[in-house]
């Protein structure tokens, strides 16, 4: 079996579309432009481009951006007020704490300081509720985009059995409530799991998203399942990419690992991933572009939400 490759880019572009039309309707009918603001605490390398995505991507779609960029000498306190702020400034829709934030820092403080209404990355507890008693909320942006990614490529979730590999709160957790609200059978596994393979050959639908590179190989996957990869990792080692690549992708990582230093790796091993699946979503260029997409459609339904229109 040769797995059909899900593009996440295709897919993003049409919400993205989707969602400038909407941002359209609501200046023209109801004069409103939606806002984003994102906070980004100190430097680190991959939070600044994922932050600077999430920019761009706003102004593209004519969605209001701010980037708030703090030193990561920003103390608990400071951050606070910030936040607190941002809840009463009326022109921001949403807020965006982006993690992972300095150790000084208490996270879970912050994010449930984010008025929930603002709440576009669905972390707040409200949400976290909300969304287990399959209520109207905010949802968290990469597991509505895994949903996006299935629904628009016709495969279907009803009745089947998703396996999910990873229980964090920002992926693992909020995707079991979603595929719960698709009517299918959910299994979370991780990493005290006991014989992890046996369960995950019995996925129909099979969710990686444990931040190790390549690490669901082809015992772990059933033939002809969907596999979706949600990991994003560096990868610099050649004779490692050598075990994940086919020979006719592999020319190209070695040279991203001789340029840049690494080449971007999800949770799959994407040679036995292409064996053995029918569908299978490739990084990059999956499900990661759906993340940003989603967070767009998440400011516009806020923005939606808190005015009652
Ligand atoms: N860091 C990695 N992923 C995310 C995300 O989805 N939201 C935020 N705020 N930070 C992240």
């Amino acid at each position: 079996m040769s797995a059909r490759i899900l593009s996440g880019q295709t897919i993003a572009e049409a919400i993205k579309a989707e969602v400038a039309g909407e941002v359209k309707r609501l200046r023209d009918t109801h004069g409103v432009q939606p806002g984003l603001t994102v906070v980004r605490v100190g430097d680190d390398p991959a939070s600044a481009v994922y932050v600077g995505s999430k920019v761009k991507t706003s102004e593209e779609l004519g969605i209001r951006s701010e980037h708030i960029h703090l030193s990561a000498e920003t103390s608990h306190e400071r951050l606070l007020a910030i936040v607190r702020e941002l809840n009463v400034r009326d022109e921001v829709d949403g807020i965006l704490v982006q993690l992972p934030l300095p150790r000084q820092v208490d996270a879970s403080e912050i994010l449930e300081s984010i008025d929930p209404a603002k709440d576009v990355d669905g972390f707040h507890p409200m949400n976290v509720g909300r969304l287990s008693l399959g209520e109207i909320s905010l949802v968290p942006c990469t597991p509505a985009g895994v949903i996006e990614i299935l629904k628009r490529s016709d495969i279907d979730i009803a009745g089947k059995h998703a396996v999910i590999v990873g229980r964090s709160n920002i992926v693992g957790k909020p995707m079991a409530m979603l595929f719960l609200k698709e009517n299918a059978t959910v299994t979370i596994c991780h990493s005290r799991t006991t014989d992890l393979p046996l369960i995950t050959r019995q996925a129909d639908i099979l969710v990686a998203a444990i931040g190790r590179p390549g690490f669901i190989r082809s015992e772990h996957i059933g033939e002809g399942a969907t596999v979706v990869d949600v990991g994003i990792n560096n990868v610099s080692d050649t004779d490692f990419a050598a075990e994940l690549f086919a020979p006719e992708d592999l020319e190209k990582r070695l040279k991203a690992i001789e340029n840049r230093g690494f080449t971007l790796v999800g949770d799959v091993n994407p040679k036995d991933a292409i064996e053995r699946a029918a569908n299978f979503t490739p990084v990059p260029g999956g499900v990661g572009l759906l993340t940003v997409a989603m967070l767009m459609k998440n400011t516009v339904e806020a923005a939606k939400l808190r005015r009652g229109i």
